[in-house]
């Protein structure tokens, strides 16, 4: 199938161009920096809401688009994910098990932030801490993390999208923790949510082979205590089924002859909380 955009793979995965590359990553780096200006502002005593309303006013101070306001009835400008939330966690509404949105000492939390940037979509999370994080907590973020940079390890022409998954999965669980299975990475571009579904586990060489010009992200959500999950009653919070807790960090990245490039890099090196 060849349009004036390129190519589409038998399983329905856009091939994109050099050009396209570029506008990837202007919105890469606009959503990252957004994410490098919030760190300083998560502290204990500080409201899920209220960092919502800075990333949404940063989003509009720069003359670009929120991709989630409006994305199926979605109203904030980022998902922040609080402890045992997985992902999808609304700002300004209760941390679940609490009376309010104030962020504690110790607790950890993930920020995702997609951008819309002249048409194209950059889309990353990274994890916080208020405070100081519990040592068990650390260890699950640097885990979460290290999966998610073995599995953009594994991204080049040949391997496949089971080869990323394994990769996470493989490191992660030999560090004693679990992979959520019930969501997963996405292909994007112009579009926010595109095939092919990007397993954050599986087995060496099952899937699509990855090509030159595929864009995708990986986010990979690491549990300290087991996979399962569930939707709360406001049908996005995903939570823990045992309430452990759980991290994720994500990058979108498109593939490169010899390897990927990474669109979501932070400019000033702060993509990990221990980093800047
Ligand atoms: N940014 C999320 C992702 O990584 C999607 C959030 S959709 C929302 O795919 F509506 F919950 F914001
Ligand atoms: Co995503
Ligand atoms: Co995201």
């Amino acid at each position: 199938m060849e349009d004036s955009r390129g190519r589409v793979t038998k399983d329905g995965i856009r091939i994109y161009q050099d050009v396209d590359f570029a506008g990837m990553r202007e919105a890469g780096r606009v959503a990252a920096e957004i994410l490098d200006m919030v760190g300083p502002l998560v502290a204990p005593g500080v409201t899920t809401g209220s960092l919502d309303d800075f990333i949404r006013e940063e989003i509009e101070r720069r003359g670009v688009v929120s991709a989630t306001i409006g994305y199926k009835g979605y109203q904030h400008a980022s998902c922040i994910s609080v402890n045992h939330v997985v992902c999808h966690g609304i700002p300004g509404s209760k941390v679940p098990g609490r009376s309010n949105d104030v962020l504690l000492a110790g607790d950890i939390i993930n920020i995702d932030v997609t951008v819309i940037v002249d048409g194209w979509f950059g889309d990353t999370s990274r994890m916080y801490v208020a405070g100081t994080p519990k040592p068990f907590a650390l260890r699950l973020i640097n885990a979460t993390h290290e999966g998610l940079m073995r599995g953009i390890a594994a991204v080049k022409p040949g391997n496949t999208f089971g080869d990323i998954g394994h990769a996470i999965q493989a490191y992660v669980e030999a560090q004693r923790l679990s992979v959520v299975r019930d969501f997963c990475g996405h292909g994007l571009g112009r579009v926010f949510h595109a095939p092919p579904n990007v397993l954050h586990y599986g087995r060496p060489g099952s899937g699509p082979k990855l090509e030159e010009g595929m864009i995708f992200t990986i986010e990979p959500m690491v549990n300290l205590g087991r996979p399962e999950t569930k939707v709360l009653a406001d049908d996005w919070t995903a939570i823990t089924r045992d309430k452990s807790l759980s991290a994720q960090f994500e990058h979108s990245v498109g593939v490169t002859a010899t390897g990927c490039e990474i669109f979501t890099l932070s400019p000033a090196g702060k993509f990990h909380p221990t980093w800047g």
